[in-house]
């Protein structure tokens, strides 16, 4: 078993297949024997759907402004060995309150410790941007993912997105190409640009299914929801990626 860590997926862009990636990571981990808890850390709880939650009163927000232990929010799936702790809109709120007090850099990281003692591996989804939120989980990883489909804007941001992991501090495990298809000269093109230019830092490849929209709709990771489909073996192909990657901790 790899040490213990927490792995931060990340992209400046919106759409870019983080999410997906985050739960169905976490899917392939559960189903190889490690217990991982997934931190949903975009408002629109896309994560906390996508495995099958609804959120109570208990979110990352109730966690990050201090009011209860992450140990009492996290909450187990119906996908094995995957908990989750679930975001919720007050989420939002927290990017204008927390930058107010001192400090505010490693709140999450200080707020999700505990997690550490409990699971092998915490992955933390991001929302979108070089927010607030962004910027506490590239500083409560210890590694990041980074989720990059075949598209102009997505492989344009990623120096920038390269920029940020490295002022954090971060361990880069790979790039992750997402929603990878050659159906047009566009996605065909970027494909053959992220080989050309990132080739040593890829990581997996996620091909684009429609499937894996009706498992994030099911409330399961595609590990649970269609085991033997090429996604699910596309997940646990990255699974092993990532836990042979060497460790920093
Ligand atoms: N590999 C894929 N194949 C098909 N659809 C995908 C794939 N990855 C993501 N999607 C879909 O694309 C949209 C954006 O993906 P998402 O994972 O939510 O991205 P992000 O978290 O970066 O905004 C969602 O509707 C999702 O279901
Ligand atoms: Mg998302």
């Amino acid at each position: 078993m790899a040490a213990r860590r927490c792995i931060a997926v990340a992209a400046h862009k919106g759409g870019s297949g983080k999410t997906t990636l985050a739960v169905n990571l976490a899917g392939a981990l559960g189903a190889s024997g490690c217990s991982v808890a997934v931190v949903d850390g975009d408002p629109q709880g896309a994560a906390t759907i996508g495995l099958g939650i609804v959120p109570g009163s208990l979110s990352l927000y109730e966690v990050l402004i201090g009011a209860v232990d992450v140990r009492a929010a996290i909450m187990a799936t119906a996908a094995p060995g995957v908990s989750v702790l679930p975001a919720t809109l007050d989420l939002a709120g927290a990017e204008v309150e927390l930058p107010r007090r001192p400090g505010w850099q490693t709140v999450l990281a200080e707020r999700l410790r505990p997690l550490g003692e409990l699971f092998d591996v915490t992955i933390v989804d991001t929302p979108p941007g070089l927010g607030v939120l962004s910027y506490m989980a590239l500083s409560a990883a210890d590694q990041v993912l980074v989720a990059c489909p075949p598209d102009f804007l997505a492989v344009r941001s990623l120096p920038m997105v390269l920029q940020s992991v490295e002022r954090a501090g971060v361990e880069l495990i790979g790039i992750v190409p997402t929603m990878v298809e050659r159906r047009t000269r566009h996605e065909a093109d970027f494909s053959a640009y992220l080989e050309q230019s990132y080739g040593d830092r890829l990581l997996g490849a996620i091909p684009r299914r429609v499937i894996l929209r009706d498992a994030l709709a099911a409330g399961l990771p595609i590990t649970s929801y269609s085991p033997r489909s090429d996604a699910a073996e596309a997940f646990h192909r990255l699974a092993k990626g990532v836990l042979n990657a060497k460790t920093t901790t």
